[in-house]
């Protein structure tokens, strides 16, 4: 399944692994619209990347906190570059905090922008998606939904949350051409996310190393070429959880 001619919607692509996939998407052929939140700068430096490896970027900025922000980033992105075949859902929080700390207003927070923005985004772009009879929907999980995590239970609970949501569309467009999958990474290197110091972090994982945002895109790139895997969460963990 090619990816060439595409056009993909990387929300989160001013960060670590937003980044790598937005570079990965345009080394195999796809326009990359670039979202970010506030990192302008790293934004723009994806869509050098991505324009240098012969693809079209538009960047594109939205708090996808604001409710209303999901249906104004596609309508920019469908007027810009034409139809979302690929969103990957992939911009987050990881706020730390513990579980005592966590009141309604971080909860509200993370809950937005690392589960209702996913829905959101993908809500709209699925008709169109099923209509064309071809789309890609992956979001980006952690592995602490399956584990509980370190960063806190708003985290953990938002990212669980999105497999419930990768179970539930997956079954509603399969038959469209259209996969809705979800990955689960462990701790990843070159991220702005990591809830500690990375030599510690490290001594966590079975394999003694974080990830990197190239082998979380290595991945992503399979699970989207490959009309045959839906409704899948499928960690990327250095042996962190055993399934
Ligand atoms: N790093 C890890 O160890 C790890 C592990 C498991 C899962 N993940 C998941 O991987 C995904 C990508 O994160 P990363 O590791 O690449 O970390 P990162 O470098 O911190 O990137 C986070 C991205 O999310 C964007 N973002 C944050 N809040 C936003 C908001 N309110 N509206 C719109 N965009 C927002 C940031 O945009 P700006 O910087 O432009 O504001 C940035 O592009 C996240 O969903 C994260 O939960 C990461």
């Amino acid at each position: 399944m090619d990816l060439a001619g595409r056009t993909a919607l990387v929300t989160g692509a001013s960060g670590g692994i937003g980044a790598e996939l937005s570079r990965r998407l345009a080394e195999a052929g796809a326009a990359v619209a670039v979202h970010h939140r506030d990192s302008e700068a790293d934004a723009l430096a994806v869509a050098e990347a991505v324009r240098a490896a012969g693809a079209r970027a538009l960047v594109v900025q939205a708090d996808l906190g604001e409710a209303a922000a999901a249906d104004a980033l596609i309508d920019r992105v469908e007027r810009e570059l034409g139809p979302v075949d690929v969103l990957a859902a992939n911009a987050g929080l990881g706020q730390s905090a513990r579980w005592q700390d966590v009141d309604a207003e971080a909860f509200d927070r993370m809950y937005a922008v690392n589960l209702r923005a996913p829905f959101l985004l993908a809500r709209r772009v699925l008709p169109s998606m099923a209509g064309r009879g071809y789309g890609r929907v992956l979001f980006t999980s952690s592995i602490a939904a399956l584990t509980g995590g370190i960063v806190g239970p708003h985290y953990a609970a938002t990212k669980s949350a999105l497999h419930g949501l990768t179970h539930h569309l997956a079954a509603r467009v399969a038959r469209d051409g259209v996969t809705v999958n979800a990955i689960a990474p462990a701790l990843i290197a070159e991220t702005r996310m990591l809830p500690g110091e990375p030599a510690e972090l490290a001594e966590r994982i079975p394999v003694g190393r974080l990830g990197t945002p190239a082998e979380v895109a290595d991945l992503a790139l399979a699970i989207l070429r490959n009309g045959y895997v839906t409704s899948k969460v499928i960690a990327v963990d250095g042996g962190l959880y055993p399934v």
